[in-house]
């Protein structure tokens, strides 16, 4: 008979097992991200040092780690494409601060509000070269063509969310091209070049890209939601970055969905002119209109396919950190 304990391990212990289980892979990473930052150029080095220096949560490289363990695949090219899976993300990091005018990350000032919008946006361009040269080394045609056209999708996110800003009648469907783009895609090629180092049947492949796509959709929309709910240090980034950039997401979508016309007509006329004058007045809106918890709902959802997805994969100690990660994508409070 199957008791259901009160005890049983919560989601956030759960990932603290799964990085446990990473954690000799990614002390690899990390010192392998270290050593391949060095530049002979000095601002290159200080650029890149205080962005990798603020920590991150390293949740791309684990996954390409874990999905690797969970095809298992026992080489070493798990941990170099892992760094380069972070560099890329560090590199979006550097121009999407730039492009968000954003002065807090990691808990830091950015690199843009301390040098500036043009190192940032130099430094981001040698994170991404460098992590070009480090996939050659994996010498495999297919890991190539994964980063290159993953790489290449996030730039046309980033660019189809600037053509969105300041509209408000982006829906939820054009919410979800953007994020589709600028996230889930490198969230599912961190998992897809872990089954295909691990030489995984196509479908088993395929279902850790499902996986990490799905993943990535419930990670940014939780993201979405922590810009107007979290605490700022915890978060490690200032709240109503979103608002005051004037870009629409899910939480802003749904509240103008359910205001009444005084109400909508003031998000409307925020999202417009952008800035945080009006983040109380929205703040309470999104509470008020349930938009925060039908976010939520969401993002469970995609996280729940995420989960779903696994069951093709043989099971392992792996697959189940896999499902830790995707509970704590969507709990997380930073
Ligand atoms: C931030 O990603 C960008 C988004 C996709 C929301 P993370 O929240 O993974 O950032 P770090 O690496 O942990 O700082
Ligand atoms: C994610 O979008 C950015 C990228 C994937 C490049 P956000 O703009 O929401 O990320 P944060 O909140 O600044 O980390
Ligand atoms: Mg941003
Ligand atoms: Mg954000």
């Amino acid at each position: 008979m199957a008791i259901v304990s009160p005890d049983l391990p919560q989601p956030v212990a759960r990932f603290a097992d799964a990085r446990a289980l990473a954690a000799p892979g990614m002390g690899k990473v990390d010192a392998l991200i270290r050593a391949r930052l060095a530049s002979e150029v000095v601002l290159v080095n200080q650029v890149a040092e205080h962005i990798v220096g603020g920590g991150g949560k390293r949740l791309r490289p684990m996954l390409v780690l874990l999905a690797a363990q969970a095809a298992g695949y026992t080489g070493a090219h798990d941990v170099l494409l892992a760094a380069v899976v972070e560099f890329i993300h560090t590199a979006t990091l550097l121009h999407d601060d730039v492009v968000d005018e954003s002065d807090l990350r990691r808990g830091r000032k950015t690199a843009n509000a301390l040098w500036g919008n043009a190192a940032s946006v130099l430094v981001g361009d040698f994170l991404y070269s460098r992590a070009f040269q480090m996939m050659v080394e994996a010498n495999d045609m297919r890991v190539m063509g994964i980063l290159a056209d993953t790489t290449n999708r996030i730039a046309e996110g980033e660019v189809l969310q600037l053509l969105n800003v300041h509209n408000p009648d982006v829906n939820e469907a054009a919410y979800l091209r953007v994020i589709e783009r600028k996230t889930a895609v490198l969230f599912a090629a961190a998992t897809r070049l872990g089954g295909l180092l691990g030489k995984l049947p196509a479908v088993q492949e395929q279902a850790l890209a499902h996986y990490g796509l799905n993943l990535g959709f419930a990670f940014q929309i939780a993201d979405d939601v922590l810009d107007y709910v979290a605490d700022t240090g915890t978060l490690g980034k200032n709240i109503g970055d979103d608002l005051a950039e004037g870009k629409v997401t899910l939480p802003l979508i749904y509240a103008l969905e359910r205001a009444d016309s005084a109400r909508a007509s003031h998000i409307r006329r925020a999202i417009e002119t952008g800035g945080l004058d009006a983040l109380d007045t929205i703040l309470d809106a999104i509470r008020s209109s349930g938009a925060v918890a039908r976010a939520r709902a969401k993002a469970q959802a995609y996280g729940d396919a995420a989960k779903a997805a696994l069951s093709t994969l043989p099971q392992s100690t792996a697959r189940t950190a896999l499902v830790a990660l995707a509970d704590y994508a969507l709990q997380r409070d930073h």
